[in-house]
């Protein structure tokens, strides 16, 4: 995988990839992870809403998000995760209701090896590369990161795509 993502562009695969569908597989992956902490994972998307990119990378950008909102916030969080068409783009969102993140570590939060609290997300078993990983793969889809956290209310972590990466499956003659 990150010797895929050092190959950087050249490699990246331009698929349709039904994130939808992908998503699905990442939340049972997700309610498994939080059985025991009674996390509650609640999803909502546009299943005819595809993306041209590259499944695996994304696999692994989307499940760090979501695999994050289990790991770094308290038992029985809830935690919403929608994929939608907004205005022009397509946007994937992870919120949660969890403790949220001081302000003063957003912008440090996507650089590599980069824990707001070391010694607990040690315990929580992070080693902090995954948001960096998360942002590098956004970034070969032409996408953004927008972290937005409060203290005692939660993160919302959104990725938004252009539409020039977005398919409508509901029309049959798109792709
Ligand atoms: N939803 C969240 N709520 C609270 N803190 C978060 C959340 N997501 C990330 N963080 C904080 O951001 C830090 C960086 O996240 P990142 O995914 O880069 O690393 P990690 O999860 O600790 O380790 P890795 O992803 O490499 O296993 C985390 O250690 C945690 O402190
Ligand atoms: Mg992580």
């Amino acid at each position: 995988m990150s010797a895929r993502l050092e190959e950087g562009a050249e490699s990246l695969r331009r698929e349709p990839v039904a994130v939808y569908e992908l998503l699905e597989s990442i939340v049972v992956e997700g309610r498994e992870l939080g059985r025991e902490s009674r996390h509650e994972l609640v999803f909502e998307g546009d299943p005819n809403l595809v993306l041209l990119g590259d499944e695996p990378l994304l696999r692994s950008a989307f499940s760090n998000l979501v695999f994050n909102a289990i790991r770094h916030t308290p038992t029985r969080t809830r935690i919403e995760i929608t994929w939608v068409r907004d205005r022009e783009q397509g946007v994937l969102e992870v919120r949660d209701n969890g403790a949220g993140i001081p302000a003063r570590h957003l912008p440090r939060l996507t650089e590599r090896f980069y824990r707001v609290d070391p010694g607990r997300a040690r315990d929580a078993g992070g080693t902090g590369l995954g948001l960096a990983i998360v942002r590098q793969i956004l970034d070969l889809h032409e996408a953004s990161l927008s972290i937005h956290s409060e203290e005692g209310r939660g993160s919302r972590f959104a990725c938004r795509f252009p539409a020039q990466r977005l398919r409508d499956f509901s029309d049959a003659t798109a792709v």
